[in-house]
């Protein structure tokens, strides 16, 4: 197990307001709070009478280590200051899981008839707010008007619900994001805030290792995860972009991908195929999977004995293509493309090689072969290269703050936004 301790949890010591409404998601929460206090924050919990109904205050207590707060606590001839006001000063960051469709709408419409609700109003913090309600109530117009005037605030990072099943035995869009997401959102909270400086932008990741075949029962693969790509397009997504992740198999929580357009392949072909598929589509390529570098020509499809197969796996190899080099090539005017290189050894003389050779704007160098980088592991460290020959110095992070760091510089190179057509102006496939 590698040993990811000399980096710093971004939610570690960190006061997290945690505000529960009411909805079945509610459920989900004592195990979040609970996670949340693990990993070295400050908790305080409010239930509102709904979620209270629905999820213990008792268990919140004893699992944020602090009294979880009611609406009848806002206002006591005993306290100096009214709750709202001392929580929503105190907290450094919010979440409100879930955000019922009532919940929205005081919170959008300014009503403070409540203690989460006149606490939002008055939060200066930035709030992550992950709804979660019946389909039909998240289709209605009312709730959608609500959700887009969200959307439109600054400090708000808004996570819309998934589709699913419902507790209402209802399948389609409403379930809560799952708590891992809940937990990634926040920690991307605590590292970036709510900025969308890639809000317009389209952005195609690839993650995880490919497989390639060697017979019909045994294949060639490596130990990638899939965690630096899957977080750096996750980062992406709450920054605003829309991004199409093709990714080889993933050893993730599968709550990661929520939000996220997903290509799951297997073989170095298969990924070649959907990368080119989506490539033109994109501003930007961020080029994470751990691509196998040689395959079987014709592996058979049946198994072979262990006496055949030895002989076999000395001939009958090929080359897999570059498929970054092969991006690079085929790319669109103005798409920028990031290449990672994982190394072992001399990280940087390799790498300045490799940057040469494939031709992408940037690429992000990391040993493979130390703490706190590489396969697997929580955190990364190592060198980005890019134009003019910067050699930049990035981590040891957690990949998320990694992942933060690749797309600012990454967002550096993209050009302008095309600006809004003048009133009046032809069409653009007119002009
Ligand atoms: N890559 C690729 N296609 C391949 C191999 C790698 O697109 N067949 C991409 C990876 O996704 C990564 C970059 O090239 O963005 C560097 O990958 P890496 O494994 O570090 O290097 P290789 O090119 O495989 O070279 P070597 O194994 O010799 O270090």
């Amino acid at each position: 197990m590698r040993s990811d301790r000399q980096v710093v949890d971004p939610l570690s010591g960190r006061r997290v307001l945690v505000g529960i409404s009411g909805s079945i998601a509610a459920v989900k929460l004592p195990l979040l709070v609970s996670a949340l206090v693990q990993r070295g924050a400050q908790v305080r919990c409010l239930l509102t009478p709904s979620a209270a109904r629905l999820v213990s205050a008792e268990a919140l207590a004893c699992l944020s280590r602090h009294p979880c707060h009611l609406d009848a606590d806002q206002w006591s001839h005993q306290a100096a200051r009214p709750l709202h006001v001392e929580l929503a000063e105190w907290a450094e960051l919010v979440l409100v899981a879930p955000l019922s469709a009532t919940s929205l709408g005081r919170w959008v419409h300014g009503l403070g008839d409540s203690l989460l609700a006149s606490t939002l109003l008055a939060c200066e913090a930035p709030v992550l707010a992950a709804a979660a309600m019946n389909t039909a109530m998240w289709s209605a117009p009312a709730v959608r008007a609500n959700w887009q005037t969200l959307c439109g605030w600054p400090e708000v990072l808004p996570l819309g619900p998934a589709a699913g099943l419902l507790a209402c035995d209802r399948q389609g869009d409403g379930r809560m994001a799952e708590p891992e997401l809940l937990l990634l959102a926040l920690e991307s909270l605590a590292l970036w805030g709510c900025g969308r400086d890639w809000q317009g932008r389209r952005l195609l990741v690839s993650a995880g290792p490919t497989v390639e075949p060697l017979d019909g029962a045994r294949c060639l693969t490596n130990p990638s995860t899939g965690r630096m790509g899957v977080l750096l397009a996750q980062a992406a997504r709450l920054r605003g972009a829309t991004v199409e992740l093709v990714h080889g198999p993933l050893s993730l929580p599968a709550s990661w991908l929520e939000g996220l357009s997903c290509r799951p392949v297997s073989t170095a072909a298969a990924m070649e195929q959907a990368l080119a598929a989506a490539q033109p589509r994109a501003d930007a390529v961020a080029m994470a999977a751990a691509v196998a570098d040689h395959r079987r020509s014709s592996p058979p499809s049946h198994k072979l004995s262990k006496a055949a197969l030895g002989p076999t796996l000395s001939a009958g190899w090929e080359a897999v293509p570059d498929l970054l080099a092969g991006l690079v090539q085929t790319r669109p005017q103005g798409q920028v493309i990031l290449g990672f290189a994982a190394q072992s050894g001399d990280v940087l003389g390799q790498a300045r090689d490799k940057w040469r050779r494939k031709g992408c704007d940037l690429l992000f160098a990391n040993p493979i072969d130390q703490p706190e980088a590489g396969f697997g592991a929580g955190s990364n460290r190592g060198w980005l290269l890019g134009p003019g020959a910067q050699e930049r110095p990035l981590g040891p992070a957690g990949k998320l703050a990694v992942a933060h760091q690749l797309l600012t510089a990454l967002g550096a190179l993209l050009r302008p936004p095309a600006p809004d057509p003048p009133a009046g102006a032809p069409p653009a496939a007119d002009r």
